[in-house]
């Protein structure tokens, strides 16, 4: 038996496509139709879907790994890095100072494991307030603008122009799930709007507002909103802190800035209804992650409660981020 999610047909490709960017679709059983529904068999859950076990055919794992075919020295080999981000047809990969002499052998093996790839870009860290990355082109062709698709939206974006975050496709296809109609959502970290974007496409939100600092996030989200469709965002460029107190109180709101988030949750409690959810991204030391979560509300000025803690990746060899869902009271 293996674990896997229970998704309807209609939702299929959508949620197909971002599970195995995310890395958590299995690829060595199929996925098997059931009356309505799909079985996706899954390494880890998800969220947001029935989790279920079932008897999947196996299938032969395709050769996916460009570790095989990168030419690096044996001694370095075993530092090339399991994983790397795609966002559209830009693959974005980190290496250590040992592999630099190699890179553009390494981006070469990515364009062969990948037909779908068409630039590779070596990452040298994220930085300034704007949370951009620091880019150069190792392997094919244009620049790291790109159009990423994510649960039957198109997202425009550039990740050395504006934060981007593929991996968090299942999160806020969890938060659009939580969104009830006639809502009003505030992201106060916006960026190219995906989480106001995935939840306009499948939630009946009444206004999503979307905030950001950085003046090329807007150009990207206004595209996007128009590309997708989507009439019940409001996009506002400037600081969340100054911006939010001129919103109206919301049920929901997002706070994606997760090393310092933290610090704008009293402005956060302030605009949010009496039920309402504040959803608090962090980074946090795995060991400390539970005295964190039990102090969290000390010394908040506004009555609220944790009501779910989850980790949603891993940020470094001791630290992960966190989502943390405060409900206020
Ligand atoms: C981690 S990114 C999140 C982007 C987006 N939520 C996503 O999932 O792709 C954080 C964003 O917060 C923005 N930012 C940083 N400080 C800010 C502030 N004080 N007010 C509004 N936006 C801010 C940055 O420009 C950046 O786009």
């Amino acid at each position: 038996m293996v674990m896997c999610i229970r998704v309807p047909k209609k939702e299929g490709e959508t949620v197909r496509s971002a599970l195995a960017e995310s890395g958590i679709l299995r690829s060595d059983h199929r996925i098997k139709a059931e009356g309505g529904f799909l079985l996706m068999p899954v390494s880890s859950d998800p969220g947001g879907w029935e989790l279920t076990e079932a008897d999947l055919e196996p299938q032969e794992a395709a050769e996916k790994d460009y570790r095989a075919l990168s030419e690096v020295p044996a001694e370095l080999r075993h530092l090339l890095p399991g994983s790397y981000d795609i966002i559209g047809d830009v693959a974005i990969i980190k290496l250590e100072q040992e592999l630099l002499p190699y890179r553009h052998s390494v981006g070469g093996a990515l364009l062969r494991v990948s037909s779908n790839l068409r630039t590779v870009m070596l990452d040298s860290g994220v930085k300034g307030e704007f949370r951009v990355r620091d880019l150069e082109r190792i392997a094919g062709s244009g620049t790291s603008e790109t159009v990423h698709r994510e649960f039957g939206l198109r997202m425009a974006t550039d990740p050395a122009k504006v934060y981007f975050n593929p991996r968090l496709a299942t999160e806020r296809m969890r938060v659009a799930r939580l969104v009830r109609e006639g809502e009003i959502v505030i992201d106060m970290f916006a960026g190219v709007a995906p989480f106001p974007l995935v939840i306009c496409r499948h939630a009946r939100p009444g206004r999503v507002y979307a905030i950001d600092l950085n003046p090329a996030a807007r150009e990207f989200a206004l595209r996007n909103i128009e590309m997708n469709r989507i009439d019940r965002i409001e996009y506002i460029t400037g600081d969340a802190r100054e911006v939010i107190g001129g919103l109206p109180q919301a049920d929901r709101i997002v706070m994606n800035l997760p090393q310092m988030a933290y610090s704008f949750l009293p402005d956060a409690l302030a605009r949010t209804r009496t039920g309402g959810t504040v959803h608090m991204h962090a980074i946090l030391e795995r060991t400390e992650a539970g005295a964190f979560a039990d102090s969290l509300l000390e010394g908040i000025p506004h009555p609220a409660r944790l009501d779910r803690v989850s980790e949603l990746k891993t940020y470094s060899p001791t630290m992960s981020v966190y989502v943390l869902d405060i409900v206020r009271c």
